[in-house]
């Protein structure tokens, strides 16, 4: 017997992945507004952009806070992981004007904390001004590198790792975290597709190879589980594989 679906069908899973694609989009004549009003509904859902207007910033003329703090999106995403892990102590490697740290901040509470690493003078100044104008008392800003102030940090005690800064140690910075988190942790690398450059053969940027270099190292490995989500510019989550 014959059946009709009630849509179109995909010839290959990777056809399946975006909304935008032929398969998400089929029923919309409206190809070109898609992805917009696929945002405006997501916001409208979950309110992502007014959460963030709400957070006062103070930074310098000439850098802009789109520039480099994580999109609404991502952040609200993230949110999401945090409370269903119930993690109540995060670590972040790249504060830049304290945004993303302002947001897992709010979501642990009072009876959570958030450490967070920047290695910029400036930035780790303004960022602690920012979290006084946004009245956050629970985070903790480390201005250092990260490789250094990672080996001085107790690892164990924290559920989830956001790390947003030193892209070309993305490498190294997971060989430290892999040995001493807590099996429990769950660890998230924005820009995992670094706006294309992993692709290249031999990559234009430092950091599109630092994030490439990860990437190679954790195809290859058996112990972790790994998944990208090809949400704003990627993030990749890994967590360790229960042993059987
Ligand atoms: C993408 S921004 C972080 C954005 C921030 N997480 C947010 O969403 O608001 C990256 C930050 O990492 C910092 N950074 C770069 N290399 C670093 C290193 N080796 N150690 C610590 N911080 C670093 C940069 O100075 C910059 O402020």
């Amino acid at each position: 017997m014959k059946f009709k679906i009630a849509g179109p069908s995909a010839k290959k899973y990777f056809e399946k992945l975006l909304p935008n694609q032929k398969f998400g989009s089929y029923w919309t004549k409206d190809k070109k507004n898609y992805v917009s009003k696929i945002y405006r509904l997501m916001n409208g859902l979950s309110g992502f952009e007014k959460t963030y207007s709400k957070i006062k910033l103070n930074y310098p003329k000439h850098i802009k806070p789109e520039l480099m703090s994580t999109a609404p999106s991502v952040l609200s995403f993230l949110q999401y992981i945090i409370r269903e892990k119930k993690a109540k102590k995060i670590l972040e490697i790249g504060t830049f004007l304290g945004v993303s740290a302002i947001f897992f901040a709010k979501e642990v509470g009072q009876k959570g904390s958030v450490v967070s690493i920047e290695k910029g003078e400036q930035f780790s100044k303004i960022s602690k001004e920012n979290f006084v104008k946004n009245k956050v008392q629970n985070i903790n800003i480390i201005n250092d590198d990260a490789i250094s102030a990672l080996k001085n940090i107790n690892l164990k005690k924290f559920n989830f790792i956001f790390v947003d800064g030193s892209k070309v140690n993305y490498l190294k910075i997971f060989k430290i975290l892999e040995n001493k988190i807590n099996p429990y942790c769950t660890i998230c690398f924005d820009d995992a597709l670094y706006h294309g450059d992993i692709f290249n053969k031999k990559t234009k940027t430092n950091h599109g190879l630092g994030v490439k270099k990860l990437q190679n190292y954790l195809k290859k490995d058996k112990k972790w589980n790994k998944i990208l989500v090809p949400i704003s510019n990627g993030i990749l989550l890994v967590d360790k594989k229960a042993k059987s």
